[in-house]
């Protein structure tokens, strides 16, 4: 039998994803366990988890060796414990006995210099490192609006809007669900804030683009991609995802709602329909090979992209621990799906040659 590990930052986390995941993993000839990398024992490798138990259909305590697939689902903050298990992570990642289902994409800043040169450049908004202070004034006086971004994903946390009005600086955010606005009346006041938020993230900029509906909701496509049970990149479905009026997120954590993407576009001109679509799948298409190329292998990937007023598409971001929210709210009976879908491409890869695969790449990442 393949032993199959679930990694999370807590046993709480994804419970019903994760149960619907051991749920159908006997069946695929597959013993599934679940646990927190902090619980490995250094010395003698055993790790305290949880077994999915067949005959009770529920999770057990349980010690066991580290099993040979892993899903990494840990989602990390700025808090000890994410500090202490991303270590152990890219330990795991680094050993030849283990495979992991996807190695994870660095941050943002990365990302953007890894495809900035591809044929993908044309949809992705310049990005910048916010290094110093008055390099930004410059590009706020110059662009007029720009949007800043912790270059670690934060699920729309931190992220601000900054526009230029004559000598006064609107800064918009949301947090809890609302639209937080607030003036700066000059330079000096907008640096002093700028000083504090940039002690606290590494930041990038990139323009503010124009990517709200006629009900001035910022919206996005999100499209959800993984690798079949032969190891074939397939969409698995289309989302559009609304924030709140006037905000300028999209995220379903900020407070937007999810709607089906067939519906969405079926309001569209029609002419619009086919550009939007045949974009899409040129998107679609090439992203995936230039990120296992530039980086590491992957089994899953979200993509937001963003449709600006004058009509062009823009890849706001990809994720290598998507979310299935906006999947499981727009599609039904995709639960059976997404859970069997990690199960069979472990399968795959415990079939295929491992040590041929890892050989190709050399880098570790963190996340
Ligand atoms: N350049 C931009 N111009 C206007 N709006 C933007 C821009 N970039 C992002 N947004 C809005 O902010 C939202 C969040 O941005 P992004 O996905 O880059 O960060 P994040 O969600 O915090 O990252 P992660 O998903 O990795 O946690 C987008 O969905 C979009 O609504
Ligand atoms: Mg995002």
């Amino acid at each position: 039998m393949i032993t199959f590990g679930i990694m999370s930052l807590n046993m709480d986390s994804e419970t019903s994803y994760f149960d619907g995941i051991a749920r159908n993993a006997h069946a695929c000839g597959i013993q599934c366990f679940r646990f927190i990398p902090s619980q490995i024992h250094p010395h003698t490798l055993q790790v305290k988890g949880k077994k999915f138990d067949l005959e009770l259909k529920n999770w057990v305590d349980c010690e066991f060796p580290i099993p040979s697939i892993l899903y990494d689902r840990c989602f990390y903050g700025d808090d000890e414990h994410s500090k202490q298990c991303i270590p152990i992570v890219s330990w795991l990642k680094s050993r030849d006995d283990i495979t992991f289902l996807g190695y994870g994409l660095p941050n943002k800043l990365e990302l953007y210099e890894a495809l900035r040169s591809s044929v993908l450049s044309a949809y992705l908004p310049r990005t910048y490192p916010v290094l110093d202070i008055t390099a930004l004034l410059k590009e706020i006086d110059k662009t007029k609006e720009i949007i800043l971004k912790p270059i670690n994903g934060s699920q729309g946390f931190g992220i601000y809007s900054v526009k230029k009005n004559d000598k006064t600086f609107h800064v918009k955010t949301e947090k809890n669900k609302k639209v937080i606005s607030r003036i700066f009346p000059n330079d000096a006041k907008l640096i002093t804030w700028l000083k504090t938020l940039l002690r606290q993230h590494k930041y990038l900029y990139q323009p503010y683009l124009e990517l709200s509906n006629d009900n001035s909701q910022p919206f996005d496509i999100r499209i959800f991609l993984q690798k079949n049970e032969t190891g074939v990149w397939v969409e698995r479905g289309k989302g559009v995802r609304v924030g709140i009026t006037g905000g300028i997120l999209s995220n379903l954590s900020a407070g937007g709602s999810a709607i089906d993407f067939s519906t969405w576009l079926a309001a569209l001109p029609a002419h619009n329909k086919d550009f939007i679509c045949s974009e899409l799948e040129y998107i679609i298409t090439h992203l995936p090979p230039l990120l296992e190329k530039a980086f590491l292998p992957l089994f899953e990937i979200g993509v937001d992209i963003g449709l600006a007023k004058n009509g062009s598409l823009w890849i706001l971001d990809m994720n290598s621990k998507p979310g299935r929210k906006v999947l499981m709210q727009t599609r039904k009976n995709i639960k059976e799906t997404l859970d069997l879908a990690p199960l069979l491409y472990g399968k795959y890869l415990s079939q295929t040659d491992l040590q041929e695969r890892k050989n190709l790449y050399e880098k570790t990442l963190s996340n």
